[in-house]
């Protein structure tokens, strides 16, 4: 059994990529994706830093083969990520002389930016996470430069541009810790903006980076904002699923902590391999998550790890540095983790 076809007429089940998967470079990854997937993501390359390093220069290597990858294997491609306040060049808000841009520049370099590469994956890919992380967690509207020089309309401006672009791509917006109230709040009440405005937006992504010690707190607050934007009319993606079992560090966030034997054993407690009770928290964890998917599988449109393998997540990164987590269902030697075979239990019942 494999997850695209236990799951076939829930969701789509996908998978991040990054560049030593796309480029060819990890075969073992690879052959875990096209067995068990039917969607990808890039994890970094269609990023404007990576994608779009300078003014005058794009960068489409990477993303290219990405592309070519999704078609070859029939998955649904998914495009991440237009607008984002991080992995962005310093050049997106400068002048030739320096100087911070004015409203008017701002809206063309948005616009020919996502004109540009939305245009060049015209078909192929199906769905874009048009604006990425534009809330703070009490719902209000992050400050970054978009929102500083262009107020809130430069969500509405990407949605737009976007859908010109490709008229019949699917377009999210995706966040992380959308289970909390007030984020929730904040993005139905996007949505409704959006779609008063006539703008085209078919669904969220809810990231789901979630950490094992906070399952109890936010569990039940997870099914309400799926509720919630279901109610809302728009379709929910899963986007960036994968669940940490480290403690996570109040302070030091983005410290390098393998020079550190003090600190290495707090924060990285399981280099030899996950206690036997840890890793049952961590299964049950993600069989109670796949039960929630499959309850509001009219919804959910698309479940995607953040990630393939448990060495080549994220979260080995953070929010501290060097450390060896569990956050995925295929392990450091490339197998599936015996909780798989539970989790496909779930489509039992
Ligand atoms: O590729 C370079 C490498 O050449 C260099 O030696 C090394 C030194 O730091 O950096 C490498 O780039 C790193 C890149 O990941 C590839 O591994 C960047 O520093 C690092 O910042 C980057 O992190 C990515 C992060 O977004 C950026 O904020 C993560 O891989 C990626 O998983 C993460 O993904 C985001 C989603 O896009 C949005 N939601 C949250 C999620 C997690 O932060």
């Amino acid at each position: 059994k494999t997850f695209k076809e236990v799951f076939k007429d829930d969701f789509y089940v996908g998978a991040a990529l990054n560049k030593y998967q796309i480029m060819g470079a990890d075969s073992q990854s690879i052959a875990i994706v096209e067995k068990q997937f039917n969607s990808i993501t890039p994890e970094n390359y269609m990023k404007a830093s990576n994608i779009h390093p300078e003014k005058d220069r794009y960068d489409f290597r990477v993303a290219d083969k990405y592309v070519a990858f999704g078609l070859a294997n029939n998955m649904k491609i998914i495009g991440h990520t237009l607008v984002w306040h991080i992995q962005l060049p310093e050049w997106f808000f400068v002048d030739d002389e320096g100087n911070q841009i004015g409203k008017d520049e701002l809206i063309a370099r948005m616009k020919e930016h996502i004109t540009t590469i939305v245009s060049r994956y015209k078909g192929k890919v199906k769905g874009w996470d048009v604006v990425n992380e534009a809330l703070n967690e009490d719902g209000s509207y992050r400050e970054s430069k978009f929102y500083e020089i262009l107020g809130k309309d430069y969500i509405k401006l990407a949605f737009q541009f976007a859908h010109e672009a490709d008229p019949d791509a699917e377009l999210y917006y995706n966040d992380y810790t959308m289970y909390k109230p007030k984020k929730r709040d904040s993005v139905v009440r996007m949505i409704k903006e959006l779609r008063a405005e006539g703008v085209r937006i078919d669904g969220v992504g809810m990231q789901a980076h979630y950490i094992l010690s906070e399952k109890d707190s936010i569990f039940g607050n997870i099914e309400k904002s799926i509720m919630a934007f279901a109610s809302a009319g728009v379709k929910v993606m899963v986007t960036e699923l994968d669940i940490s079992v480290l403690p996570f560090p109040e302070e030091n966030q983005g410290a390098d902590i393998s020079g550190n034997a003090e600190y290495s054993k707090l924060l990285n407690p399981y280099t030899e391999g996950l206690p036997e009770d840890v890793r049952l928290r961590a299964d049950n964890y993600y069989i109670d998550l796949f039960n929630l998917f499959v309850k509001y599988s009219d919804t959910i449109d698309r479940v995607t790890f953040w990630g393939v393998t448990d060495n080549q997540s994220w979260k080995n990164n953070w929010p501290v540095k060097g450390r060896t987590d569990y956050p995925l269902l295929f392990d450091r030697n490339y197998q599936a983790k015996p909780v798989v075979n539970r989790i496909f239990e779930v489509m039992e019942h």
